[in-house]
């Protein structure tokens, strides 16, 4: 039976935009989707503003009924406790976080997070209900060594090590040479990790989990490469960084739909 999945657009603002330039940017956004008569529910759309940024987020899109979901870009793997500087998913999940960013290569890199931490932290994640978007991507040097899937593929398995099969994730492929340098994988290079990856997902959980877990790529996301990858059919959604901060070119991105003959 085929199981449709709803497209996801995502803004990973990373650390960009404090609180008050945060509430301006969902408002233009939100208005420049109403403007375009964009309709909601074709796609959904997720903000990963950073942590002093939520609350006030949560406050607006609460208040003026704004269809976006809104989540963090990381989380401990403690529920709390004695751990300076880390914020809890119990926190998250009381500020109607629906999802949270973990494994992200900037954390993995600048924050030694292995793959230990990274399957800890997606455990904290479903403890507290919320979806965890669990990022995986190759360097160029092992895409040089090892190929493209090989790296995504074993840090995906050892993140869903123990993940029951009914949970509610997102895996995001985001190659580390893409990401910030402009240069986006082809469609078909990103359609091939994606179905890797769904197929570690139908192994690890099952084949229902793995036909209705959506799988985005992350890397260079424009406007005028969104179409091409959302014509794959392994890719459900993106992972944007820079251009998720632009609120027309972010808007752009979201309304794909209108423009996938391109
Ligand atoms: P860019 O879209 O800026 O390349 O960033 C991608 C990313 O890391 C999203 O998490």
């Amino acid at each position: 039976m085929a199981v449709s999945r709803t497209p996801l657009i995502a803004g990973n603002w990373k650390m960009n935009l404090d609180h008050l330039q945060a509430v301006a940017l969902v408002q233009k956004l939100h208005w420049t989707l109403k403007d375009a008569d964009h309709e909601t529910g074709s796609v959904e759309v997720a903000l990963f503003p950073p942590f002093t940024d939520i609350r006030s987020v949560q406050t607006l899109i609460d208040a003026d009924k704004i269809p976006f979901a809104f989540g963090a870009q990381d989380l401990s793997a403690h529920d709390s406790g004695a751990y300076t500087g880390e914020v809890s998913g119990a926190f998250l999940s009381k500020l109607q976080c629906r999802y949270v960013i973990i494994g992200h290569s900037e954390r993995r890199e600048y924050h030694a997070e292995g793959d230990d931490l990274v399957a800890a932290k997606v455990q904290a994640a479903l403890r507290h209900g919320l979806v965890p978007v669990i990022c995986v991507g190759e360097t160029l040097e092992q895409l040089e060594e090892f190929g493209a899937s090989a790296v995504p593929v074993s840090q995906l398995k050892a993140a869903l090590a123990d993940v029951p099969a009914d949970a509610d994730i997102v895996v995001a492929y985001e190659p580390v040479w893409a990401i910030g340098t402009g240069k986006v994988a082809t469609s078909a290079q990103a359609q091939e990790v994606c179905a890797a990856l769904r197929a570690v997902i139908a192994e690890s959980l099952g084949d229902e989990a793995a036909a209705r877990t959506r799988v985005l790529y992350g890397g260079s996301v424009k406007s005028s490469s969104i179409a091409g990858l959302m014509r794959e059919p392994d890719i459900d959604g993106a992972l944007v960084g820079g251009a998720s901060l632009l609120a027309d070119e972010f808007a752009a991105i979201i309304r794909y739909q209108k423009h996938v003959g391109v």
